[in-house]
């Protein structure tokens, strides 16, 4: 049989080359290419072609299989996040900064599917049991019946798995573990890909659930990125502001639920605690009108969620002015710039725009475009708009506002806190929402004309 070519991948997007060099051409990220040792076909194990493997059952697509039995937690926002409750036998990543609380997170998944009555075994690579304890004491989890170690052999770990059998198995993190199969670091892309192979191959076999715990690179990617995400059911990254105590667990990936679904929690001095309810939170300690701050009915998920965008305007003393966007998407920011300016005769010229989602919710919907427009041009030009005013639309590059999807529920929400006044798009199906009268725009140019007085 031919020896199997060596490989070299890159750490950064997870392309293939047949040979090492500085700086990978599929990403252009420079010092991330290792070498990777080819995966073998073991001894004694013949190449496909010359044995004959057994024949899969072929089933049609109308059969009914019953749903998959759920686990579920006690803690409502991660179960949400799961999809109701999480899968038996599936694998499921939590992805982060490091220090961002997924060990906290997960310590106290653990307890809470302990105390429902299933059975959780709790592996940490990275912290030795004492610490894992003294954190439960502080987080007055030390009675909840988890199983604890400290492991990085993987194949102690699945000696360990197999002989427990437990329901869920949580692993912290994904990068401490090693498996001896594999000629690398531990976290090197080869080990990462190894071991999650091996962990979810045993989730399938043994019906065991397996949380994994991933530290994520400064990219925004998982280590040894991709190369996990596609082999789990469930990708879930773990998010916030460092100096805000505000955590976003989202769902990215879920092949037994909604994908883009969101969880909220605080992180308190005796550990995450749950936000049933966002967007009163988001808006906590918003008192006098004051410019370039605008309330965003947006929708996280399945739920809606009502946040502050605010918007700072100043002269720059820079030859390129600064357009600092913490929260959104910086080039969806000069899009709608150019469209202010383009469309309606605004310029930003020589100004410095800072441009804010408060309480560290980052947000990505195209909805969000009017309430970032307002927020510009109440800020622009001094303008307070009313308080009690939630705003949701796309804006195109005509300067056209274009209704967008699920607007009922955005204005239940608002009404449900205590607004009173909504700007949405022209043609918005807004149905009857007590208490709440809806401006309907056709345009951006008649927002600015209607609301400042400018243009
Ligand atoms: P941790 O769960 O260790 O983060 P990760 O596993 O993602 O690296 O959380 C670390 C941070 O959380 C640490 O900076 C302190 C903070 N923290 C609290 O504020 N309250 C608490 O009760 C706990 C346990 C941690
Ligand atoms: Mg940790």
């Amino acid at each position: 049989m031919a020896k199997p070519a060596i490989r070299f991948v890159c750490a950064e997007c997870g392309a293939t080359h047949s040979k090492w060099s500085g700086r990978c051409d599929s990403c252009g990220a420079w010092n991330t290419i290792s070498e990777e040792a080819p995966l073998s076909a073991g001894p004694g194990k013949k190449s496909l072609g010359a044995a004959r493997g057994r024949t899969v059952p072929l089933g049609d697509l109308a059969t009914e299989d019953a749903p998959p039995p759920r686990m579920i937690s006690g803690m409502a926002e991660l179960d949400r996040v799961l999809g109701d409750g999480l899968v038996e036998a599936s694998a499921v990543m939590v992805g982060g900064d490091p220090g961002i609380g997924k060990s906290t997170l997960l310590l106290q998944a653990a307890a809470s599917f302990a105390r429902a009555g299933s059975k959780a075994i709790y592996i940490s690579g990275e912290e030795a049991t004492s610490q894992v304890r003294m954190r439960a004491r502080r987080l007055g989890l030390a009675d909840a019946p988890v199983k604890l170690g400290a492991e990085t052999n993987l194949r102690n770990i699945l000696t360990t798995l197999e002989a427990e059998a437990p329901e869920v198995a949580i692993l912290d993190s994904i990068q401490t573990l090693w498996s001896d199969t594999v000629d690398s670091a531990p976290g090197s892309v080869s080990q990462v890909r190894a071991c999650c192979h091996e962990l979810t191959t045993f989730a399938k076999r043994s019906g065991t659930s397996v949380i994994l715990v991933g530290h994520v690179t400064k990219e925004g990617q998982i280590a040894g990125p991709r190369v996990v995400e596609h082999m789990v059911d469930t990708v879930l990254y773990f998010e916030g502001e460092r100096g805000h105590q505000f955590r976003i667990l989202r769902a990215v990936k879920n092949r037994f639920g909604a994908a883009d679904e969101i969880g909220v929690f605080e992180m308190t001095g005796g550990g995450l605690a749950e936000v049933g309810n966002p967007s009163a939170l988001f808006l906590s300690g918003r008192d006098a009108p004051a410019p370039g701050a605008v309330v965003f009915a947006g929708i996280e998920g399945t739920r809606p969620v009502l946040c502050e965008v605010q918007a700072l305007v100043a002269p720059s003393a820079l030859a390129n002015a600064r357009r600092t966007v913490v929260g959104w998407d910086s080039s969806r920011l000069s899009m709608i710039l150019a469209v202010l300016e383009a469309r309606c005769g605004i310029p930003f010229i020589g100004l410095d725009v800072y441009l804010n989602i408060a309480g560290g919710l980052r947000i990505s919907e195209p909805a969000a475009d009017l309430a970032v427009a307002a927020a510009l041009l109440s800020a622009r030009e001094d303008v307070a708009l009313p308080p009690d005013m939630a705003i949701f639309g796309e804006i195109s590059l005509s300067g056209a506002l274009r209704p967008v999807g699920q607007t009922e529920n955005r204005l239940k929400e608002a009404a449900k806190l205590g607004f009173t006044k909504a700007l949405a798009p022209a043609g918005s199906k807004t149905g009857t929402t007590a208490g709440l009268s809806v401006q309907q725009m056709p345009d951006l140019a008649t927002v600015v004309g209607d609301m400042f007085g400018a243009g």
